[in-house]
């Protein structure tokens, strides 16, 4: 660090999005870190082969530099590496919460962080660790679960992602097991799930021990994990906007915490730290770097950055000690990963990508995070052989609707081209037939044994996924209705949440929550079948209807339809019935 000058320790702060950066740009403003925003990729269907070239030449651009400091690729890869196309992906991770399986949950995080090294990406902003306590916010499907315990032993995760931490290592120092890990990112610090009526990048209004005993304890747990940086949150605690939050920041979690990785700011978080955005630009930066912040993903207008950082530095108003403590964590993270001795991507890991090992291990946590929630004259599971099955709904065919948000597009996207996987309900026998949205004279005339109805949400991200009513979107509950009510059903309901689904109860034999569950539907199936038995568990309290929101367990007033930890089991059923 003593032989940085000004300009190259500014560099290792800014992080800028792939569409902005050049050599030019690399080399010019000494740029420590590059990231995919939302969708972001080098093209269409790109391979890891491409990707690969894509992150080297950035890499090579840096290193030849004056001091040759590597930068650091960073994406979201937040259920699987799911920005690129054939990647597996995961259920996102309310499903995983209902595995209640941390070590499944750790192995998840290994096969991401392979498939991520594939494409010659060593940083990944994951997990979230947000507690969401109002389903109507729109990042729910992001987190774990409402309760704090169950998103702490989630934080297993950062183990799978990182590899497991020495047991000598001193507390709160990042650890990153070499070429096939990935340093992770515990977001978004701090309360980003207890806004307001869930809504998005808004106000938590809590006590302090409220923030601490809810939202806190998943930071505790990846940081004693070692988790190589911390996201800040866009929403504000209290009114004060957690990016100039230098007690949260600074105090608790670089002090009481001990954490000695770098804090890194969410897309634009400095600007958005007024309102109207980017109002008093300067001003935002020297609250959000004196609060503490170390990297700013700033992301497209760098310039400006550069050039008030540097005034800001040399008007005394940001002490070159601050600048310092940021550089050295950067620094420290590309240090302990690696990024020095081994800049470039391992092109001998390409096969990892979309392996058929990590789809079985995607198949298994769709599975297990499967939760039953009715089970009328044990209509579950359902026989294989000798009956006739109606298959409706148009979210049974459809991948990118059982992939939801934050797949190859930042918003997720419809249709089964832009992913590589396999559907809910696959044919299992002859006498299984689709149709998307059927008739009444048609159920009728058929003469079904039973159906299977996939309803569910279309996708979204972050604040476009907020909503206020919870609905099934039509055609869904009249689906449900005119099928059930013809034909002895279940309904498959594919959401990032629990949704309103009293009203339509009475006509449902069988009900199942099948969350987001990703590329590998086909183990909705294999439950459905009885060849694996249900086992998940509510990681949410399912509401009767909006108005009781919030509601969390543990509340005075708990009213729900299916409390926090609820799931019928089934047992697997032999191949012969
Ligand atoms: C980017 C996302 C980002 C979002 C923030 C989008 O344009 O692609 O990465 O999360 O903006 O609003
Ligand atoms: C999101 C973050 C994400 C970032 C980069 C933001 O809009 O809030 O979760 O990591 O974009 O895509």
């Amino acid at each position: 660090m003593n032989r940085m000058t000004l300009q190259e320790k500014i560099g290792q702060m800014v992080q800028i999005e792939r569409t902005v950066a050049s050599p030019q740009v690399m080399k010019n403003y000494f740029i420590g870190s590059v990231l995919s925003g939302g969708g972001s990729s080098p093209g269409v269907n790109a391979s890891a082969q491409e990707w690969i070239k894509m992150v080297n030449q950035f890499q090579r651009d840096a290193l030849s530099t004056r001091l040759g400091i590597p930068m650091i690729y960073g994406i979201d890869s937040v259920h699987g590496h799911s920005t690129v196309y054939n990647a597996t992906i995961f259920p996102h991770n309310i499903g995983l919460g209902a595995t209640r399986d941390p070590e499944l949950v750790k192995r998840i995080g290994a096969a991401t962080a392979l498939e991520a090294r594939a494409t010659g990406i060593p940083y990944l902003f994951a997990p979230c660790v947000a507690v969401c306590r109002d389903p109507r916010w729109g990042r729910c499907y992001e987190s774990y679960s409402e309760d704090p315990e169950v998103v702490s032993s989630m934080t297993e995760i950062v183990t799978g992602l990182q590899g497991d931490i020495p047991s000598t290592s001193p507390k709160g120092v990042p650890y990153v097991g070499g070429k096939t890990k990935v340093a992770a990112c515990a977001k978004h610090y701090v309360g980003d799930g207890g806004t307001v009526n869930g809504i998005n990048e808004n106000n938590t209004i809590l006590s302090r021990h409220g923030l601490l005993s809810i939202h806190m304890p998943g930071y505790s747990a990846s940081i004693i994990k070692g988790v190589s940086t911390v996201m800040v949150s866009y929403s504000s605690w209290n009114g004060d906007k957690m990016h100039g939050n230098r007690d949260l920041i600074t105090g608790f979690l670089k002090g009481t915490l001990r954490f000695r990785g770098f804090v890194i700011t969410d897309w634009e978080g400095l600007d958005r730290m007024t309102s109207p955005r980017h109002a008093n630009y300067s001003n935002s930066i020297l609250r959000g770097i004196n609060a503490g912040i170390d990297m700013i993903m700033v992301p497209m207008k760098y310039k400006e950055f550069i050039d008030d950082l540097n005034q800001l530095v040399t008007n005394h108003e940001i002490p070159m000690s601050r600048i310092d403590d940021a550089v050295r964590r950067v620094l420290r993270v590309k240090f302990t990963m690696g990024l020095f001795e081994n800049p470039l991507a391992d092109e001998t890991l390409v096969n990892h990508l979309g392996s058929h090992e990590h789809r079985e291990l995607a198949r298994e946590a769709v599975r297990k995070s499967l939760v039953l929630l009715k089970n009328t004259n044990s209509m579950l599971p359902l026989p294989k052989k000798g009956s006739k099955i109606l298959v409706a709904g148009a979210h049974a065919d459809n991948l990118g609707y059982q992939c939801g948000g934050w797949t190859i597009q930042w918003q997720g996207q419809s249709g089964n081209n832009a992913t590589v996987g396999m559907n809910t309900v696959d044919k299992q026998s002859s006498q299984v037939v689709y149709q998307e949205n059927p008739d009444t004279k048609y159920l009728q005339s058929e003469g079904f044994s039973y159906a299977i109805v996939v309803v569910g949400e279309l996708p979204y991200a972050e604040t476009e996924g907020n909503n206020m009513n919870l609905t099934i979107p039509e055609p869904g509950p009249t689906m449900i209705k005119n099928v059930c009510r013809a034909v002895k059903c279940v309904v498959v309901v594919v959401s990032g949440r629990p949704v309103v689904i009293e009203p339509y109860l009475k006509w449902i034999d069988g009900l199942v929550a099948a969350w987001l569950p990703g590329t590998e539907g086909q183990g909705v199936a294999d439950v459905l079948f009885g060849n694996y038995g249900f086992s998940g568990k509510l990681s949410r309290t399912w509401f009767r209807s909006v108005d009781q929101l919030p509601m969390n367990v543990g509340d005075e007033h708990y009213d729900p339809l299916f409390p926090f930890g609820f799931g019928l089991t089934t047992e697997p059923t032999d191949d012969s019935n």
